[in-house]
């Protein structure tokens, strides 16, 4: 009689890790000023816990974007998510709340310079979080200082800063409330090499600590590579490319390439 051999187990496949929630979707929009079409059916996505750059030279429109993003403008076509809410529909109240959930790293820093940095740092906390945090304010602020490594600071004025530790404080400032997403708008410009490549070093730390998702506006090349999971080329208004540092690198396109010349 045969024997009839049981066929063998199938191999077991990975089970693929599944995507991580999207957080951010910036959708078709298209933003001109008069004749200045400055963007052209733009999108994005941005997962929870992920660093994406939009790379792209000077008027290319980045700040432009960013401001739609946290509403500050409108834009003319296209809708934009942010954390399930879309954005261009919400009451000023509502856009406040979700505005807590999301900071922003102004490329000029934004600090008040008559206030020293713990008056920085508590200016936030006393914005979006009223009550709940009563008495626990210093803790809070020593925290967010230790974490852009500078608690010495506390009781200087901003002009007794240099670049660097201005923008780490200003970091310290985006943290004390944390946020599920960050904007960094050119985070890096402006500053020496080196500082540079340790605010470079932070973006990531403020990553890992807090799961935080981000979305980088820079063209220094050093910063896209060093932050970036993923980068995305805005060139003519539109995504021109997609992909991480590497994959752009490897690109023979022109416009591609033009960056990283
Ligand atoms: N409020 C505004 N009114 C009219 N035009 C504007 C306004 N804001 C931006 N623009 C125009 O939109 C275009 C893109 O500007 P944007 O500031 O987004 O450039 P960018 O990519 O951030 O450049 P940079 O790298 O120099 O910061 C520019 O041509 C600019 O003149
Ligand atoms: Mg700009």
């Amino acid at each position: 009689m045969e024997s009839t051999v049981p066929p063998a187990p199938a191999a077991a496949l990975p089970t693929p890790a599944p995507a991580a929630e999207v957080v951010l979707t910036v959708a078709g929009i298209s933003k001109s000023f008069g004749d200045n079409h400055v963007l052209k059916d733009f999108s994005l996505t941005l997962r929870r816990g992920e660093n994406v750059v939009v790379l792209g030279k000077s008027g290319s429109g980045k700040s432009v974007l960013i401001k739609c993003i946290i509403g500050l403008l409108k834009p003319d076509a296209g809708t934009i998510t942010v954390l399930g809410q879309p954005v261009a529909t919400l009451s000023h109240v509502a856009l406040d709340a979700l505005r807590a959930k999301v900071g922003f790293l102004f490329q000029s820093n934004a600090l008040y310079d008559s206030m020293t940095v713990r008056e920085n740092l508590l200016f936030p906390l006393r914005r979006h979080w009223l009550a709940d945090h009563q008495g626990q304010e210093d803790q809070l602020v020593l925290q967010a200082l230790d974490d852009v490594g500078l608690p010495q600071t506390i009781d200087q004025l901003p002009a007794e800063l240099s670049g660097g530790q201005r923008k780490r404080i200003a970091l310290a400032r985006t943290l004390i409330v944390p946020p599920e997403i960050i904007l960094y708008d050119e985070p890096t410009t402006g500053l020496d090499p080196v500082t540079a490549r340790e605010i470079d070093q932070l973006i990531r730390h403020v990553q890992q600590k807090y799961h935080a998702s981000s979305l980088i506006i820079s063209h220094d090349m050093s910063c896209v590579r060093l932050t970036s999971d993923r980068v995305i080329l805005l060139s003519e208004g539109r995504s021109y490319a997609e992909g991480t540092y590497a994959e752009l690198l490897a690109s023979t396109d022109p416009i591609v390439h033009a960056f990283f010349e």
